[in-house]
């Protein structure tokens, strides 16, 4: 006689979480020895949208050609900072999730055994205490100049004129959001920092993202070369669980608190 199906799949999802503590265990405690990757995925419960979930994925609704690129933001401007501006609006509302706090309170209990690279541009992570989270992509709160002024100046941002977008009142130089724009180069620091996190670590975690952008899904591969094993939480298919020894079919705020602070365990 077969197991009803829904105790079947609760005590292989309660195995799994066994499993992949069991590989958390193991790390804690060491430097560097765990890697986490994180992407909008995360912030989901927090109720900023993911970029490419059906429908309600940002990219299901808007043209990132249009709205996250340098020539969408010239052809209009407006419209691509009113956006942002919006963006700007859900993120500063938005409170850090479980998932957020696992990971802050994971690196206050073991310190110096995370690095966390994250590709989000919210601050969730930074208010939930990870103020040292390597941002890949930017940050949606921070302005910058589109060009290096023509005039040499070291113009500050705040100086701009408002407007939409802000300008310098003496050149006309527009304010463009803080993120990393398709085509655009990662920040170099940035990069490097991540790629010595995956090379470094013993445990590669990666937390809500499709891994459809690179480079920074390369970084999973790195870690999985170096050695190290490769962890995925993920509600749906990813284009990197082929690198995964172990994936977690759940969301960031309910898998991370067990996973990362073994003091819950699943359905508890
Ligand atoms: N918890 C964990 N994962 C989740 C949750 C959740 N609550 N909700 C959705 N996910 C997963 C989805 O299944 C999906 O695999 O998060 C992933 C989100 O994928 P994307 O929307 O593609 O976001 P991300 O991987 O971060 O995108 C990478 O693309 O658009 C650019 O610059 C942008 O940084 C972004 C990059």
């Amino acid at each position: 006689m077969r197991r009803p199906l829904r105790r079947r799949h609760l005590n292989a999802a309660v195995q799994s979480l066994a499993a992949a503590q069991a590989l958390v265990r193991a790390v804690r405690g060491r430097p560097g020895g765990l890697c986490v990757l994180t992407g909008a995925g995360m912030s989901a419960e927090s109720g900023i949208p993911t970029f490419r979930d059906a429908l309600t994925g940002l990219w299901a609704r808007f043209d990132p050609a249009e709205l996250a690129s340098e020539d969408g933001f010239r052809a209009d401007p407006q419209r691509v900072w009113d956006w942002y501006a919006e963006r700007r609006e859900a993120a500063r509302a938005a409170e850090p999730n479980a998932g957020h706090h696992a990971l802050a309170r994971f690196a206050r209990r073991w310190p110096g055994t995370l690095a966390l690279v994250t590709q989000n541009v919210d601050d969730l992570h930074q208010r939930a205490g990870n103020t040292d989270a390597v941002r890949l992509h930017g940050d949606l709160l921070a302005d910058r100049w589109l060009q290096a002024c023509p005039r040499r100046r070291d113009c500050s941002p705040d100086a701009a004129v408002p407007g939409r977008p802000p300008r310098c009142g003496e050149c006309g130089n527009p304010l463009r959001p803080g993120v990393v724009w398709f085509g655009e180069e990662l920040p170099p620091q940035a990069l490097e920092a991540a790629r010595q996190a995956a090379e470094a670590c013993a445990l590669m975690l990666v937390v809500g993202t499709s891994g459809a952008v690179w480079p920074a899904a390369g970084l999973v591969g790195l870690a999985r070369r170096r050695g190290a094993q490769v962890l995925i939480v993920n509600p749906a298919a990813s284009e990197i669980d082929d690198e995964a020894h172990l994936v977690l079919r759940g969301t960031a705020a309910r898998m991370l608190p067990p996973l990362l602070l073994d003091d819950t365990v699943l359905g508890s």
